[in-house]
């Protein structure tokens, strides 16, 4: 039996674009889940600067447009993330280019490899708790914003010393600034050191030399083969030809991965503060957990927070050719945005979705196209199971080290940061008691189930 497709776009809001885009603006998953109800779980919509998109919210959908091939749907070369952090930036290449450096790339991110970044994790994140003040409420953004960057500036980069404090200053000016003028490509142009982009290129100028400093290093480092930073393994790391990676190439990497995994993170575990903060009965679940050596709910807690709040709401793909999907053949040269936003949030696949309810993941795998806050298909957030580690060391050591007050304050709103949304208050916590460092059983769940959750 032959079935009919449509050749353009699925229906969807016919509102002119500027209120469509408002609409988005201000509050984004209430506007998207009215369309979802008029609709179905694919519709299109047409927004200021992306133009005609479509939104699937399906998980067959999701998942047959998570494995299109390559060629079909980029992600990378019309990403306006490309120009901001480098020609070869993963997030910025598509087909085989994206294909080799993904292969180079990954083996430091296996899960196995998560036991070696764990205690520098461990002491990265006690000395930032240490310094969390008692009795006085304050967001915790900022401090789980240290946390991420200095974990990827020494698990990733492999940085110390005086290059470490370095990079702590550019870098946060750098991503900040980056993530701005990845709204606006119609400003990037150099016009002079004044000029917003001609600012930006001058600092990603001196972070590059610190870079290309830090691989020198690392290439003449006589204990390069025991590093077990991302850095040392991608300057042995070899393409198939036996070449090495240029140091362009390691540069726009490793600044691609602090981009997207930096805030990512802190802005998650803010948001775990936020929700756990205002579910006392979980937490007091965790905290004597914690005390027990165990760690179920506490995964199960990562994964209810970011299906709760992704942080990312769409993973995008862009037609290069036309795509088929749900019954269209989608032309080349449209946003196609998969969204964990609306699929977290559909009752049918999570009931009772606005229910913060952790006990639903308890010996349960979230379903790979419908949980989707890392993306999917060979695009898949390479640093899942580094952030999933890092979210549980930070999270078991607040646990562990503070009296986390609850609170009956309303929710925290979204608040949009340019790429990743964040609690609008930015997590705001009261911690009332410090507790010493506890001596802990061995965890019982082998790595591998870790990896496989993440
Ligand atoms: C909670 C934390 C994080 C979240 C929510 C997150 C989310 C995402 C999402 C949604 C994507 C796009 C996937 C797609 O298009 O299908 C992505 C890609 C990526 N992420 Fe993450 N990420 C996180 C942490 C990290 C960390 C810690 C790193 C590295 C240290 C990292 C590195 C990357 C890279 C390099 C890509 C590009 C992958 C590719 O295009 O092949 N991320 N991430």
């Amino acid at each position: 039996m032959s079935t009919t497709v449509i050749d353009g776009l699925p229906p969807g809001p016919t509102a002119p674009m500027p209120f469509q885009t408002l609409g988005i603006m201000l509050r984004q998953r209430p506007y998207l889940e009215r369309q979802r109800r008029r609709y179905g779980r694919m519709f299109s919509i047409n927004l200021l600067g992306l133009g005609r998109m479509v939104i699937l919210a399906d998980p067959d959908l999701i998942k047959h447009t998570f494995m299109a091939p390559p060629d079909v749907l980029h992600a990378g070369s019309r990403s306006p993330l490309r120009k901001v952090l480098g020609d070869n930036s993963l997030l910025g290449i598509d087909e085989d280019h994206h294909m080799e450096q993904r292969k180079l790339l990954l083996p430091p991110f296996k899960g196995q490899r998560m036991k070696a970044y764990e205690p520098l994790i461990e002491e990265i994140a006690s000395a930032e708790i240490e310094r969390w003040p008692l009795n006085t409420e304050f967001a915790t953004a900022r401090s789980m914003q240290t946390i991420t960057l200095r974990a990827i500036l020494r698990a990733v980069f492999g940085a110390s010393g005086a290059t470490l404090t370095e990079l702590e200053e550019l870098l946060p000016r750098w991503t900040d600034m980056g993530q701005s003028l990845s709204r606006f490509p119609q400003i990037h142009k150099d016009l002079g050191p004044l000029s917003p982009w001609g600012k930006f290129l001058r600092l990603r100028a001196k972070v590059d030399k610190i870079l290309d400093g830090l691989i020198d290093q690392t290439k003449n480092d006589p204990d390069l083969a025991d590093r077990p930073d991302v850095l040392a393994l991608m300057v042995q790391a070899r393409r198939e030809d036996g070449t090495e990676l240029t140091n362009p190439e390691i540069r726009d990497q490793l600044v691609t991965m602090l981009a997207a995994g930096h805030e990512t993170t802190a802005h998650t575990l803010a948001w775990s503060i936020e929700r756990l903060r205002r579910h006392p009965e979980i937490l007091k679940r965790l905290q004597d957990e914690a005390a027990a050596g165990g760690k179920e709910l506490r995964e199960a807690t990562i994964l209810e927070v970011q299906r709760m709040r992704p942080v990312i709401s769409f993973a995008g793909r862009h037609t290069m050719k036309p795509f088929e999907v749900g019954g269209y053949r989608i032309p080349r040269g449209v946003l196609i945005g998969l969204s964990a936003g609306l699929t977290h949030y559909d009752p049918e696949l999570f009931p009772h979705p606005d229910r913060f309810d952790p006990d639903r993941f308890v010996g349960v795998r979230p379903g790979t196209y419908s949980w989707i806050p890392f993306g999917g298909g060979r695009r898949r957030c390479i640093g899942a199971t580094f952030a999933h580690m890092e979210l549980d060391v930070v999270l078991r050591l607040i646990l562990e080290r503070v009296e986390l007050a609850p609170t009956d304050a309303p929710d925290e709103q979204w608040h949009f940061k340019g790429v990743a949304w964040s609690p609008k208050e930015g997590g705001r916590a009261l911690v009332t008691r410090r507790r010493g460092p506890v001596a802990r059983p061995e965890p019982e769940a082998p790595e591998e189930e870790v990896a496989r959750a993440a």
